[in-house]
């Protein structure tokens, strides 16, 4: 278990952004201040700073130590849940907005890397859609040519091919997208965050920010713990799930635990390349190099919804066989990872002005798209700052209404998260003595729900098991070796405090 209560690490998590970043402390003012420091915030501090913003990026824990680390590094701008469903969702004029300016976000990471030197393994390639284990062939002909026709439409680039280098799938009928990328995230962060430094804009980490205020007077005001004040012209809300709202973007977006694991395989055996399934969860794979003459293939799924299922072993185990079946020569397994993502109900991220604010913008909601979706924060959060119309801002519009459309096709697939493994319900150990290492659980105090659990030193904890945030009641994720809120996305570390917004504020004890 690492500093902040987590326990499994990415095969990024080698690299550190900032190691130095100071703590924040005293006060300070600024024209922005960008809350959280994964590819959102920093991607918006970097564009601000390049046109002379004074910009100030503050976090709670290390530089883009949240959930940019639990990335895999796609880069594709193509909808993360299908060209044709967004077009039916939000029609054909707005999905292609929203291609448009995801494929800019790529370009702009890429002229970033280009610009500044960074040395993050950036590269353009190919990416391959190929149909789920057991689709009849009609079916994967039919969904391949659903999702060409629709790529067609918006302006994606793509082609009918047949087969991938995947066993049993090497005649299957394929969907080929050129010109998507990957690259070492955090790496690129790195080179990023060293370009905000020079251009003047100031960067804190380990500093939790307690509240995000709009003045009457206009501007915003940022507290921190230890009496940190920061004043700015405008705040940016970038962390992962905003911890400046209470319900009213929440109640449009899910947060979702996703899974990932990194196996060696000799180089050469697949092409580098992206790959996913048409499953709903859909499996992928990408490729990173690993040293010598070996790769690392990153394989990828199992979701589910934050904090209703506790059965991470068993969901490795699921995409482990999953893979070996696909890439029989596969070697070891080097690391296994979860991180979180908030799927919006329309599959297009919310960046703007947040609702009700005039001087407080969010990123948020990025819909298994994080990499472009935090990149084009920072295209389009430079134009609403500054005041300058465009036309993706009605895309991502936090404040948009829902089609009733979409609240249809939700109700229709709502899917009924499976549990794998059965695990402690409420009341289930008669005693925190029962606790085992690493094992957590909700017991009954009378009328009070106690989240007890056991840490890998065999330190035992004790806390309310209310949320902090809006008072879901939290569950325990043995994986991560912390607390998940399945509302609105909150991680509580054993010790009770706050690994992950939008709670700014730690459990009570018990
Ligand atoms: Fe909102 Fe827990 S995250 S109630």
């Amino acid at each position: 278990m690492n500093a902040r209560g987590e326990q499994t690490r990415s095969l990024w998590m080698n690299v550190e952004v900032y190691p130095r970043a100071p703590k924040f402390s005293g006060k300070k003012s600024c024209d922005t201040v960008i809350i959280g420091s994964g590819i959102a915030g920093l991607s918006v501090a970097y564009e601000l700073a390049s046109i002379g913003q004074k910009a100030i990026i503050i976090d709670r824990g290390p530089i883009a130590g949240g959930m940019t680390s639990r990335t895999t590094a796609h880069l594709a701008p193509i909808c993360d849940d299908g060209l044709s469903t967004l077009i039916n969702l939000r029609g054909e004029e707005t999905a292609r907005l929203f291609q448009e300016s995801q494929e800019a976000a790529l370009a702009r990471i890429e002229e970033n890397v280009a610009q500044l030197g960074i040395d993050c393994n950036f590269r353009r390639l190919d990416a391959f859609l190929f149909p789920a284990m057991g689709v009849e062939p009609k079916e994967a002909r039919d969904q391949r040519q659903q999702e060409f026709d629709a790529a067609r439409k918006v302006g994606a680039a793509a082609e009918l091919v047949t087969g991938v280098p995947l066993k049993g799938f090497e005649k299957a009928p394929v969907l080929r997208y050129p010109n998507q990328a990957t690259f070492h995230p955090l790496r690129y962060l790195r080179g990023l965050a060293s370009a905000i430094l020079d251009k003047g804009g100031r960067i804190f980490a380990n500093s939790p920010v307690l509240s995000v205020e709009e003045l009457s007077e206009g501007g915003v005001r940022v507290s921190t713990e230890n009496g940190g004040v920061i004043e700015a012209a405008s705040a940016v809300v970038a962390t992962n799930s905003p911890i400046n709202d209470r319900f009213q973007l929440h109640t449009k977006m899910s947060p979702y635990r996703t899974y990932a694991m990194a196996f060696t395989l000799p180089r050469g055996t697949l092409p580098d390349a992206l790959f996913w399934d048409t499953g709903d969860p859909y499996h992928y794979v990408r490729m990173n190099p690993g040293p010598g003459s070996v790769d690392y293939l990153i394989a990828g799924g199992a979701d589910h919804k934050s904090g209703e299922a506790d059965d991470g072993d068993i969901r490795f185990e699921a995409i482990e066989a999953w893979i070996r079946a696909l890439v029989p020569t596969l070697g070891k397994d080097v690391t296994r990872w979860s991180g979180q993502v908030l799927d919006t109900i329309d599959y297009c991220g919310f960046i703007g002005l947040n609702p009700g604010n005039k001087s407080v913008y969010v990123v948020t909601g990025d819909s298994g798209q994080g990499m472009t979706h935090g990149a084009l924060a920072g295209l389009l959060l430079k134009y609403l700052i500054t005041g300058t119309d465009n036309p993706w801002a009605a895309v991502y519009e936090p404040s948009r209404k829902t089609p009733s459309g979409v609240i249809n096709y939700v109700r229709e697939n709502v899917s009924v998260v499976t549990n794998l493994a059965g695990y402690l319900m409420p009341g289930e150990l008669k005693s925190v003595g029962e606790l085992r290492l690493g094992q957590g659980a909700i017991l009954r105090n009378g009328l009070r729900k106690i989240a007890a659990c056991r840490d890998l030193d065999g330190k035992l904890h004790q806390h309310s098991a209310t949320c902090t945030h809006s008072g879901c009641e939290v569950a325990w994720n043995s994986t991560e070796q912390c607390w998940d809120c399945s509302c609105h996305g909150s991680h509580f570390a054993p010790d009770g405090s706050v690994l992950n917004g939008p709670a700014v504020s730690p459990l009570m004890a018990a």
